[in-house]
């Protein structure tokens, strides 16, 4: 590892630049390399209201972090490059259209840095798939670049750069059970007690969440829509811990939509009730569905019968909740 050995390269974050506070006249690691590990996450409640005149809909959700992980690496470079890797690399931009990248450009631009880096993204959560992957790279490479700079940018404004670079991006920050509104940027830890196991049925193709929130609009047509909830006995079932409860409660106002663009989802839905699933829902703007078991023993259950069924191309065990975005590994 190196050391600086005057100014911190961005000042101190008082907002005094430079020379101009003596908190900036520290000695400053210098990192090479971060990874950071983010969590995919799933809706256990997704409340849609109207469409906003911005082009987003109101929405209310109750986020869970489960533990199913991508790694980001960011890295000092030469030459500005993205390499990914993993068990689900198809239609993941490797280039500046990729969420991490932007990621990295922002943290520099706040703190007038402009540098060459490299981006290694290891790929373990499908993607477009409804559980946040792309939100979890980007929010993966703005903790990385952070800890790379040293710049240490306060959680409120993280927060913020985070709900620039898309709706799910904070949560993937801070992860564990939380409450999302306005268009899920804005977040509120939830309280959760204990452990639930997850089956998550993952598709061949993904499903784009503008297309889902559209046809989602399609088919409300005409009716009148009443402002996000989310109720009561879904955050009871939590704070309990009791996953019998929260099975019973899972809800998600897009999966008609999602069902309509992809009706063969209803069979991974089937499987999981025949094999006495808590509950089964579509995650997010789907096309994965995530099933919750009793116990580790009837995930594993619920997983080989829902292979053996051939209807999803994928299937993956997860917990939650877990932790959002941490760092790994820097030198
Ligand atoms: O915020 P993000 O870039 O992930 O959103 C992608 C798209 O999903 C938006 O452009 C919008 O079409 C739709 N969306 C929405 N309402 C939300 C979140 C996303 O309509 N609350």
């Amino acid at each position: 590892r190196g050391f600086s050995s005057s100014i911190s390269p961005i000042g101190c974050r008082c907002g005094e630049r430079g020379s101009a506070c003596d908190r900036a006249k520290v000695l400053v690691e210098v990192m090479e390399r971060v990874s950071a590990r983010i969590p995919a996450k799933i809706n256990l409640s997704l409340s849609v209201g109207p469409l906003r005149s911005d082009g987003y809909h109101e929405i209310m959700t109750l986020f869970q972090a489960i533990s199913l992980f991508d790694d980001v690496v960011v890295s000092r470079s030469d030459v500005e490059q993205i390499e990914i890797s993993g068990s689900y690399t198809n239609g993941v931009p490797a280039n500046s259209e990729n969420l991490a990248v932007k990621a990295t450009h922002l943290v520099m631009r706040e703190y007038g840095i402009a540098e060459k880096l490299s981006i290694q993204i290891k790929k373990e959560i499908p993607v477009a798939a409804g559980l946040a992957g792309g939100s979890a790279d980007a929010a993966g490479a703005l903790l990385a670049t952070d800890a790379l700079f040293g710049s240490e940018i306060p959680k409120a404004r993280l927060m913020q750069l985070a709900s620039e670079l898309g709706s799910d991006v904070p949560f993937s920050l801070t992860g564990q059970t939380a409450l999302g509104r306005g268009r899920g940027e804005e977040i509120t830890p939830a309280l959760s007690r204990g452990e639930f196991h997850w089956v998550l049925g993952i598709a061949a193709h993904g499903l784009s969440t503008p297309a889902v929130y559209s046809e989602c609009d399609r088919l409300r047509e005409g009716m009148n829509v009443a402002p996000p909830r989310i109720s009561e006995a879904v955050m009871h079932a939590l704070l309990s811990g009791d996953a019998e409860n929260l099975g019973k409660h899972l809800s998600n106002d897009l999966a008609p939509a999602a069902l309509s663009l992809k009706p063969a989802l209803r069979m991974v839905l089937d499987v999981a009730n025949e094999y006495a699933a808590l509950g089964s829902i579509v995650s997010g703007s789907g096309p994965t569905i995530a099933i919750l078991a009793r116990d580790e023993e009837h995930a594993i259950d619920l997983a080989v019968a829902l292979s053996a069924s051939g209807v999803v191309s994928n299937v993956a065990r997860a917990i939650g909740p877990v932790p959002g975005a941490r760092i790994i590994d820097s030198k």
